[in-house]
């Protein structure tokens, strides 16, 4: 089956939630993309939404389809979040920040009363940690930081975790729209989120890090022939 189609049966059933006046938070990364691009036909055709984006590729989208975009400092809450992820548990924690926009992500996350993940099946997984988890980083002080995760790393009990600063070029660091860093950790299996995004909230040099607990509503994996709604476990 082409993930292609399994990314857009998922943005298909995303639309479907989709309100006239709501205002909505419109996530990043391909299959984010592809409800963007079905959102702008719907608004073509008349719907009237308010958005605002989670990174500035896709701001840029929605404006080049006439999406009406509004900054989140005109917003008090959002109404839904449609986002993807690159992993997700039966918790419905989600590891994000793939295309390294998990800052913008968590803030309209944070924000929204509803957020709603599009993915393919390959996202699913019983344990977080095969997909490295993104660490978004000030660049002031970044090895010494690097360090100090490393500390919260092996308190976790990853102590054989390695990490790599992610590249634009083969020469040159990747900023983020925030102008931050990112590295990404490859973790192996992460046994309780939870604590592991504690204890890397507590280092001051760490802007924010994909691990996203508690926020998605429901994830919607697309398959060949439709969709399947997942809702947290327990
Ligand atoms: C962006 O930073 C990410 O969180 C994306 O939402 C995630 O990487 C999923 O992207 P794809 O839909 O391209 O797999």
């Amino acid at each position: 089956m082409s993930s292609d189609i399994a990314k857009r049966n998922a943005a298909e059933a995303a639309l479907a939630l989709v309100q006239p006046d709501m205002i909505l938070g419109l996530g990043t990364g391909s299959t984010a993309a592809i409800f963007v691009t079905l959102l702008g036909e719907r608004v073509k055709a008349g719907l009237k939404i308010i958005c605002t984006p989670t990174s500035e590729a896709t701001d840029r989208l929605a404006r080049s389809l006439g999406v009406r975009i509004v900054s989140p400092d005109e917003l008090s809450s959002i109404d839904l979040t449609i986002d993807g992820a690159d992993e997700f548990d039966p918790a419905l924690n989600l590891i994000k920040g793939g295309g390294a926009a998990l800052l913008r992500e968590k803030i309209i996350a944070e924000a929204s009363d509803r957020m709603v993940v599009i993915t393919d099946a390959s996202k699913e997984v019983a344990t977080l940690g095969k997909f490295p988890l993104p660490v978004e980083v000030n660049p002031f002080a970044s090895e010494l930081t690097r360090r100090r995760i490393h500390l919260r790393l092996e308190a976790a009990g990853l102590a054989t975790a390695s990490s790599s600063w992610r590249m634009a070029t083969r020469e040159s660091l990747l900023h983020t729209d925030g102008g931050h860093l990112i590295l990404d950790i490859s973790c192996g299996a992460i046994p309780d989120p939870a604590r592991l995004a504690a204890l890397l909230d507590d280092v001051p040099g760490v802007v924010e890090h994909g691990l996203f607990i508690g926020y998605a509503s429901e994830v919607l994996v697309g398959e060949a022939d439709g969709v399947r709604r997942v809702l947290p476990a327990g």
